[in-house]
C-alpha cells in the first residue's frame, strides 16, 4: 500500500478543521453550555463542513447516483441521513410520489427544503416530508410516515449510524415494504487488510470532525448477507443491476473504498 494513500485523509481533516473550527468557537462564545453538549457541537461542526463540501461530495458521486437513483427510485422514497438533500436532484418526479428526508441534524433542514423545491418536492404540496429522528429509530420512522416505504436510500450514511448491523436489519424488516428496493452508495471497509489497518487507525480522529463517521465498517457485507432479499434474476433487462458493485475508476486501495448496491425485498 502506498504511503500517500495511508495519509490521504490528512488534507480532508485539514479542510474539515478549517471549515468548522471558527464557527464552533463562535457558537461556544455565544452559548458556553454547548461545551457540555458534545453531540450538539459535533453536529454544528459537521453542518459547517457539509455546507462547504457537501456539494463536492455530491459531484464525486454524480455518475453513481444517476445510475442508481434515477432509474430505480419510485413511489414513497425515504432518504436516510439526507444531509442537505442532494438526493432530490436525482429523483424522477414522474415515478416518485413523495420524498421523505430523514436527517437528525436539524441544522440541515432548511437546506433540504431549498434543495428539494426546484425538483418539485415541497411540504406544502405534500411531496416532501422531513424527519428528525435517527435511522436507528425505526418505530418513530414508521409512525411518522404512517406505514412502510417503496424505496429506501442510503448515501454515505451507514458510516455514522449507531449499531449498523442491527439498524440495517431493522430498517429492512420494519420500514421497507415487501417488494420494495434498497439503494445504497457507501464507503466501507477495504478488502485489503493493510488498508483496513489504516482505516481503523484514522477512524477515531476522523469521527471527531465528521460527526461520528467511521471509515472501517463492512456495511456492504451486512446488507448482502441479509436473508430478506429476492434472489437475483438470471435474466435481466440490459443495464439492469441487482446486488453490489464498485465505483468505476476508484483506486482499490482507497481509504474511502465505495460500494454501490441495489436489493429488492421478497414479496
Ligand atoms: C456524509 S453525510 C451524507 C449526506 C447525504 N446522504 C449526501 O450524500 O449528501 C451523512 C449524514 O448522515 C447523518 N446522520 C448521522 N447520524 C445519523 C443517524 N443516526 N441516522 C440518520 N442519519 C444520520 C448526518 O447528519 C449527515 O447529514
Amino acid at each position: 500500500m502506498r504511503f500517500s494513500i495511508a495519509f490521504s485523509v490528512l488534507e480532508d481533516l485539514r479542510l474539515g478543521f478549517k471549515a468548522s473550527f471558527m464557527p464552533a468557537i463562535l457558537a461556544i462564545l455565544k452559548s458556553p453550555l454547548l461545551l457540555f453538549r458534545p453531540s450538539a457541537l459535533k453536529r454544528l461542526m459537521f453542518f459547517e463542513v457539509w455546507k462547504r463540501y457537501g456539494g463536492c461530495a455530491d459531484q464525486g458521486g454524480t455518475e453513481v447516483k444517476k445510475g442508481l437513483i434515477t432509474p430505480y427510485a419510485g413511489g414513497v422514497v425515504l432518504d436516510l441521513g439526507a444531509g442537505l438533500g442532494h438526493t432530490a436532484r436525482y429523483l424522477d418526479l414522474s415515478k416518485v410520489t413523495k420524498y421523505i428526508a430523514l436527517e437528525p441534524n436539524t441544522l440541515m433542514h432548511e437546506g433540504i427544503r431549498k434543495e428539494a423545491a426546484p425538483y418539485g418536492f415541497t411540504e406544502s404540496s405534500g411531496t416532501l416530508q422531513l424527519l428528525s429522528c435517527g435511522a436507528e429509530d425505526t418505530e418513530t420512522i414508521v409512525s411518522e410516515i404512517g406505514g412502510q416505504v417503496d424505496t429506501l436510500i442510503s448515501i454515505l450514511m451507514l458510516c455514522s449510524v449507531p449499531n449498523p448491523k442491527k439498524t440495517i436489519e431493522t430498517l429492512m424488516d420494519k420500514v421497507l415494504k415487501p417488494g420494495g428496493q434498497f439503494l445504497f452508495y457507501e464507503h466501507v471497509a477495504n478488502r485489503s487488510w493493510e488498508v483496513r489497518v489504516w482505516q481503523y487507525l484514522w477512524t477515531p480522529i476522523w469521527a471527531m470532525f465528521f460527526d461520528g463517521c467511521a471509515l472501517n465498517r463492512p456495511t456492504d457485507v451486512y446488507i448482502r448477507n441479509l436473508t430478506c432479499w429476492k434472489a437475483v434474476p438470471e435474466v435481466m433487462a440490459e443495464g439492469d443491476r441487482v446486488g453490489t458493485w464498485g465505483k468505476e475508476g476508484e483506486d482499490l486501495d482507497s481509504l474511502f473504498f465505495h460500494q454501490v448496491g441495489r436489493f429488492i425485498k421478497k414479496d
